[in-house]
Parts: C-alpha cells; sequence; structure tokens
C-alpha cells in the first residue's frame, strides 16, 4: 500500500462517528412513503420494516454503545413523518424525544450529527404531489424552521438531505425507491427540487440555529472509465454528482458518502472487471474508492469546503473482511489528507445491523449486531477495532 512507512496518524482533531437513520431503526415508522412502499405488493421490498432497530424505545442503549466505543459523534435522522404526522401538526413529544436523544448523547460525551431527511417523506405530503411537484421544497424548509428551533441548542452539526441523488434516481429512475416509477426526465424534476430545498433549508437551519454547522450529505461513487465511455461518464457525473455539488456554495462542511465504484463504459455502467469481489448488495469490494471520490469532490468544489465522510462501510456477514475495508478506507483518506484535502472526519456506516431499504434485514452493514427477536445488541470485533483506531487517532502500525 502506498502509506507504508509514512505517518498513519490522523490530524489533531479529526472527528470519528458512527450513523443511522430514523426509519432504517426506530420501528413504527408507519406514516411515510417508504413505509407505504414497504406493504406495496409488487414493489420488490424484501419485508417491512417492522420494529426495526426499536431504538425509539432503546436510545439509550445505542447511545451507551457509542460512548462505550468512544467515538466523538452519533449521526442520527429525525423522522419527519413523526414530528408533523399531519400537515402543520406538531408532535411536541417528537421533538421532545429528539432533544432527550440529544441530550443524552451530550452527557455521554458525544456530538449529536442531526440529518433532517434520510430517504423517507410523511404519506400526507407525498399524497399532495410531494417531491415530484415541488411543494416538498417549502413544506422541507418550514420543517427545517421546527426542528432547527427545538435542537437548535443541542446538536452540533445538521446535514439537510441525505443523499438527495440516490432518492431522486432510485425512486423515479430506477423504481427501487418510493414511488417505483422509472421515468428518467421526472428523475430529473425530482433532483431539482431536492435541490432547491437544500439551499433553502440551510437558510431555514442557520435561520433558527445560527452557529451550527451545516452541509449536505452526498453519495458519491468512483465511476471510472472503461473502454468508450468517455461521454457516459461526464453525462452521469454531471446528473448524479455534479449538479448537487454546484448547489453546496457558502455550506459550511460537504458530506461524502462513498461506498464502492462503478466502470463506465459507452452504455453506462459495463459490469464488472473479471475476477473482482462482489458483495451481496452487488457492490464490488473497493475500498480505494472512498479516497478516489474524497479527491474528486476536492477538485470539483475547488477546495471550498472542508470535508466530511459521514457514511462509508460494507454489508458484509465476514466482520473480518469489514475490518479489512475499512482499514484500506482509512488508508486512502490518509493519502488524500497528505495531498492537502481537508479532511475532518470519518463515519462509519453503520452502528447498528438495520433496515437495509428494500434488501430488508439481509445486508448487515452493522459494528454491533442486533438481534431479530430481542432486539439484543451486541458488538462485533469491528466494533473494537474502530475504537482503537479512534482512540489512538491512528492506524495501527
Ligand atoms: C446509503 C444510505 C444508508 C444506507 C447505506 C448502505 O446510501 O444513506 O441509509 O442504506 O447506503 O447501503
Amino acid at each position: 500500500m502506498a502509506t507504508s512507512g509514512k505517518n498513519r496518524a490522523f490530524p489533531a482533531g479529526f472527528t470519528w462517528g458512527t450513523a443511522t437513520a430514523a426509519h432504517q431503526i426506530e420501528g413504527g415508522n408507519t406514516n411515510n412513503d417508504w413505509w407505504a412502499f414497504e406493504h406495496t405488493e409488487g414493489s420488490g421490498c424484501a419485508e417491512s420494516s417492522g420494529d426495526a432497530c426499536d431504538s425509539w424505545n432503546r436510545w439509550e442503549e445505542d447511545a451507551d454503545l457509542v460512548a462505550g466505543l468512544g467515538l466523538d459523534n452519533y449521526r442520527f435522522s429525525v423522522e419527519w413523518s413523526r414530528v408533523e404526522p399531519a400537515e402543520g401538526e406538531i408532535s411536541r413529544a417528537a421533538l421532545e424525544h429528539y432533544r432527550r436523544l440529544c441530550g443524552g448523547l451530550r452527557e455521554r460525551g458525544i456530538d449529536p450529527v442531526v440529518t433532517f431527511h434520510h430517504f423517507t417523506t410523511p404519506t400526507w405530503l407525498t399524497a399532495q404531489g410531494g417531491w415530484e411537484s415541488g411543494v416538498a421544497v417549502e413544506r422541507f424548509a418550514r420543517f427545517c424552521t421546527v426542528v432547527a428551533e427545538a435542537l437548535g441548542d443541542v446538536m452540533s452539526r445538521a446535514c439537510t438531505i441525505n443523499e438527495p441523488n440516490i432518492v431522486a434516481t432510485m425512486g423515479w429512475h430506477a423504481g427501487m425507491f418510493p414511488p417505483g416509477k422509472t421515468d428518467v426526465d421526472l428523475s430529473r424534476t425530482v433532483a431539482g427540487h431536492f435541490i432547491d430545498a437544500h439551499r433553502l433549508s440551510v437558510d431555514a437551519i442557520r435561520g433558527a440555529a445560527p452557529g451550527v454547522p451545516v452541509g449536505l450529505t452526498l453519495s458519491m461513487t468512483d465511476y471510472q472509465l472503461a473502454p468508450g465511455g468517455e461521454e457516459q461518464l461526464t453525462s452521469i457525473r454531471h446528473h448524479a454528482e455534479d449538479i448537487f455539488l454546484d448547489a453546496t456554495g457558502g455550506d459550511d462542511f460537504l458530506g461524502v458518502q462513498v461506498y464502492t465504484r462503478m466502470l463506465i463504459g459507452p452504455d453506462g455502467w459495463a459490469g464488472y472487471e473479471d475476477g473482482v469481489p462482489v458483495l451481496d448488495m452487488g457492490y464490488e469490494f473497493y475500498p480505494a474508492s472512498l479516497a478516489n471520490c474524497l479527491r474528486r469532490a476536492w477538485a470539483y468544489t475547488g477546495g471550498a469546503l472542508p470535508l466530511l465522510v459521514t457514511e462509508n462501510g460494507i454489508g458484509t456477514t465476514d466482520d473480518a473482511q469489514r475490518i479489512d475495508y475499512v482499514r484500506q478506507a482509512l488508508e486512502g483518506v490518509l493519502d488524500a489528507i497528505a495531498e492537502g484535502i481537508d479532511v475532518r472526519g470519518y463515519t462509519y456506516w453503520s452502528l447498528l445491523d438495520n433496515f437495509e431499504w428494500a434488501f430488508g434485514y439481509g445486508p448487515q452493514f452493522g459494528i454491533v449486531n442486533v438481534d431479530r427477536d430481542t432486539f439484543a445488541r451486541s458488538a462485533k470485533p469491528s466494533a473494537a477495532w474502530l475504537s482503537s483506531v479512534a482512540a489512538a487517532n491512528a492506524l495501527p502500525a
């Protein structure tokens, strides 16, 4: 590896965290578009999210786990359909729940990193046309004001919309997320609405919670050129990444989320190279993708924003493979930092084995296993490994 013989320490102040999302762990989120989709015949969903990890009730156990690992921060999302179960009707109890979570994390020495939208939209809003008609843009900004007013003094960082590029593509082009449509033009319209919503929500959050750093968390893929793919590569990067990166000017940070690479040929994705390891969900095992995407984000934005890895991880039943993946990905982060790229932190996806959207509970991204019947949590060796890296703020020799 290129880093051998180099300093394996991360810069002072580099932050370590782990992430989850409301719908994937809370359970019983029956009032959003995902729940409806999970229960739609023919949607392709493996199963219902059901009780998920019961984290709505067991959040203290989760906070204890993060504290036990000695991580600096915990990234989670607020569930819009709980906070605003009907249009304009705000649940003070739900807001109070998230205040308790933030407070409980702080008491344990953990910075709460709050995501305002992580894939799910209330069904009252989708019924109005949601992201498709664009009515969601203003509604989302209004929701952000409410949440930022409630959590402004207890949250450490705000992430507006999680992977709007994935939501638009998977929901309106690939048909694998709600509403399950396959209309590329519509997916681009939706992407435009998400971009508008990001800009408005940054203003809303700053207005209600001045001083809290705000940014976008974008899914990036290490798109690589296969013979003849030049035009496709430019087009894919433009629609999947660049238009979103263009919307981050003036933000406080850019959250980069990376899982794999894809080879792009004249017809788009060119498939796997012979013999490469492919994981359960179809991702190629390619830890170098993280550093490559950090380089691209940094170059594209001209170094205008500090970068945070807000998600990186691997769905595997082989926990040794997880450690290997994260170690190699972190080697790449060290390389990127050595090249002068301002990377401020690393967040592993995910704390828990949880509801992996259309794939259900099959893929295991967690450093902590959750028993599907009892919800008992048990840390895997990768949790201890990540904990030791965070404590040393360095990779082991
Ligand atoms: C991301 C998403 C997470 C999680 C992860 C693993 O795209 O933000 O919610 O599902 O992928 O596939």
